[in-house]
């Protein structure tokens, strides 16, 4: 990374087996459309002046069942984009919904990895929900902005697993789907944007959650090919020895299809899908079968997937080509219908559109519902104009390159009359050819993909507040000294885990003052400062080398208790106190605390112990489109605290801040204000008298429940962890 006046653009998409050279696409259920989508957004970006680096950052995979390719720690793409694999999770290979445990380690990992690139990312990119997860982690450390894309939506396949009559405690079983959608709500309320292929997908997946209000979409579709998916007038562009290649694809498709049609030389109707009773291919039959005038016009083939044997197909596909050749029966369709069988035709594609367009045809997709339509777009590049579903994707495309004709496919007069129209009306033939041919570049091209992409992101940072800094730090010198000296890290909350047996807290504390040259400690407390070193002074515990307070919104170093201001800064971001309290004065179940609780980074309240009022609280700063996080606890205290503010947060900037990796810090805690910074890389304890709120971390990695309570909890987890031994 030579020059750094350029955007440094990270993106995550964690699950599946992703490499540069030959993807193995379809290997399984993980690795297909968003590698592909992936690997090609990573290149393309690269391709634009104004990017300088770009990391696409994925799982790094050591199991021996696969190539050696998934282990290799980076892997250039091209030469500004590269790939980046963090271990998480151990070395094997797993399916996407075993990966929702590993996601802290994944993204403290990642934290590591920025550290030792001693370079922030200017803008991070979440794929799919779990890389969503990891990239609003690492904008919210660091202050950078967001975009989410989410590929496929949790909520949607819950309702379509429930149509199809799955039970939702299997569901949550198979696919942890409850806890996918929670962590969805909360990337589509916290993304600067969120990118879809489609409007169709705004509407049908997006508006199922709670938060869809509260999202910022961009509507931005992939890109195809351009150099396979080329106009079937420009075949003269290329070299003599393509040219040769793509001549005999041709004689081999026209020999295909003439096996079938009496009069070869008419125009033909195109479709291409798989057998699937969803893509409506019998309605396309329909449509030809009853309609002799269209007959006349035109030939009709239709590609339907790899017709092996029908016996031993699956039941829906089996269904569907059987239905074929019912139709065709019932039509009378011989001499004009071709159902190809052959093999698989991916290569010839292409070179079927041209043939397409050559014979002045359609490329017609009836599905019921089609989400997005590569197949339309791949058509339109190559110059064929387009009857489609009106259900979906494709009504974007019309909308933007005016190439073709939008169908109701439940009618089938319908579909043939849009591909009468433009069979018949040759001005208009060439005017739709045209528009494909023109409009696709402009719309459908990862370059113009990119550029939008890269218009967005301009506009986010201009309005975004300037990324975390460490400044600050020169003044509280002795404090840096004091850290760089430090190889380990205690960190516990005081109410309940450091103080309630004196007896074990005169023990602990002689202990740290024995390893005190190397092992650091301090504190991470609900309370306010105030209160907290009055906790201190009662207990008479010596000053710590900080303290953490008010639920992670405040760091105070040493003796002194020197605030940390660059803390406060990144905390202020988009934090607005006075409307938080203005929305809240309303709920008649909440009780604010003592006046001196409530600090400028912190609101609290008293509430009972009740999901729907959390609901409720949730449902109301949301309707203000509020930004915060809530932290709830003892099934009494409600925190609401700006949205990159926790205990967790707090010791990752400290970790970040003086060079101490996670991995050397020990956290210990009791209740539920604990949670998110026992989670991922520290070590954690819980000490035995913890409240309920903490039992759903047990059996986590790194998380450890000690047999011991309060202090003797902690002094156990040392020696669990083996800290005293270094
Ligand atoms: C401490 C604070 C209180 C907060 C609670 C839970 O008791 O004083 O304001 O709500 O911790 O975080
Ligand atoms: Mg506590």
């Amino acid at each position: 990374m030579a020059d750094r006046n350029g955007l440094y653009i990270q993106l995550f998409s964690i699950h599946g087996l992703i490499r540069g050279t030959s993807p193995e696409l379809g290997r399984d259920a993980d690795t297909g459309g968003q590698v592909k989508y992936v690997l090609e957004l990573a290149r393309s970006l690269a391709e634009q002046p104004e990017v300088e680096q770009v990391d696409l950052v994925t799982r790094l995979i050591d199991d021996r069942v696969l190539s050696h390719s998934y282990h290799e720690a980076t892997e250039p793409l091209s030469d500004k984009a590269r790939i980046v694999r963090i271990r998480c999770g151990g070395r094997r290979y797993i399916r996407k919904e075993l990966l929702w445990p590993h996601l802290e380690e994944f993204t403290d990992r990642m934290l590591k990895f920025i550290k030792a690139e001693g370079r922030l990312p200017d803008i991070v990119h979440g794929h799919y929900a779990d890389g969503g997860y990891v990239a609003r982690e690492l904008a919210a450390t660091f202050g950078i902005p967001l975009l989410f894309t989410g590929h496929s939506m949790g909520r949607h396949k819950k309702n379509k697993l429930l149509a199809e009559g799955l039970s939702e405690e299997e569901m949550n079983r198979r696919y942890r789907i409850d806890y996918r959608i929670g962590v969805e709500e909360k990337v589509i309320k916290y993304a600067d944007r969120i990118i879809t292929s489609t409007r169709h997908e705004i509407d049908e997946q997006y508006r199922l959650y709670d938060n869809f209000t509260a999202g910022r979409y961009r509507i931005i579709p992939p890109g195809i090919d351009l150099e396979i998916f080329f106009p079937f007038g420009q075949r003269d562009r290329l070299a003599v020895a393509e040219r040769k290649i793509l001549a005999e694809t041709r004689r081999t498709l026209l020999e295909e299809l003439q096996r079938f049609w009496v009069n070869p030389h008419k125009p033909f109707i195109l479709a291409l899908c798989r057998p699937d009773r969803r893509k409506n291919i019998s309605g396309l039959i329909t449509a030809y079968g009853r309609d002799r005038e269209l007959q006349a016009l035109a030939n009709l083939a239709i590609f339907a997937g790899i017709r092996k044997d029908i016996e031993s197909m699956e039941e829906n596909e089996r269904e569907v080509l059987t239905e074929m050749l019912l139709l065709m029966d019932r039509y009378d369709l011989y001499g004009k219908l071709a159902i190809p069988k052959r093999h698989d035709f991916t290569l010839e594609v292409p070179e079927l559109y041209r043939l397409c367009g050559d014979s002045r045809g359609v490329f017609v997709n009836p599905a019921l519902v089609e989400p997005f339509g590569l197949t339309l777009i791949e058509a339109a590049s190559c110059g064929v104009p387009i009857v489609a579903t009106r259900e979906g994707g494709p009504a974007d495309i019309v909308a933007n390159c005016d190439n073709g004709l939008l169908v109701d496919p439940t009618e089938p007069e319908a579909i043939g009359r849009a591909c009468k129209t433009i069979l018949a009306d040759p001005e208009l033939w060439e005017q739709f050819s045209a528009n494909g041919v023109s409009g696709i570049p402009a719309h459908y091209s990862w370059r113009s993909h990119c550029e939008e992409t890269l218009h967005q992101i301009a506009r986010l940072k201009s309005s975004a507040s300037p990324p975390l800094s460490f400044a600050h730090t020169r003044a509280v010198e002795p404090v840096g000294r004091r850290f760089s000296a430090l190889r380990r890290l205690v960190v516990t909350d005081i109410d309940n885990t450091l103080v309630g047996d004196a007896d074990a807290l005169a023990g602990l504390l002689e202990l740290l003052a024995k390893e005190r040259q190397h092992l650091g400690w301090g504190v991470a407390t609900g309370r306010c400062l105030k209160m907290a070193l009055d906790a201190l002074g009662e207990h008479g515990v010596p000053a710590p080398d900080f303290i953490v307070s008010s639920v992670g919104t405040e760091i105070y170093y040493g003796h002194a208790t020197l605030a940390d201001r660059g803390w406060q800064q990144h905390l202020s971001y988009r934090w607005k106190p006075d409307a938080i309290r203005a929305a809240l004065a309303g709920l008649d179940f909440l009780s604010p605390q003592d006046e001196e609780t409530q600090r400028p980074f912190k609101i609290s309240y008293f509430m009972e112990d009740d999901p729907a009022l959390l609901f409720r609280v949730h449902q109301t700063l949301h309707a203000k489109k509020l930004r915060y996080n809530l932290v709830y606890s003892h099934g009494q205290f409600l925190d609401i605290l700006p949205f990159r503010g926790s205990k967790g947060k707090a010791i990752r900037y400290l970790s970040y801040k003086w060079g101490l990796p996670l991995g050397h810090i020990m956290v210990c805690g009791d209740s539920g204000n604990d949670d998110d910074m026992l989670r991922g890389e520290p070590l954690g304890v819980v000490v035995a008298n913890h409240s309920g709120e903490l039992d759903h971390l047990r059996g986590r990695r790194r998380v450890y429940f000690s047999p011991e309570p309060y202090a003797a909890g902690i002094m156990d987890g040392l020696t669990h962890y083996k800290l005293l031994d270094w």
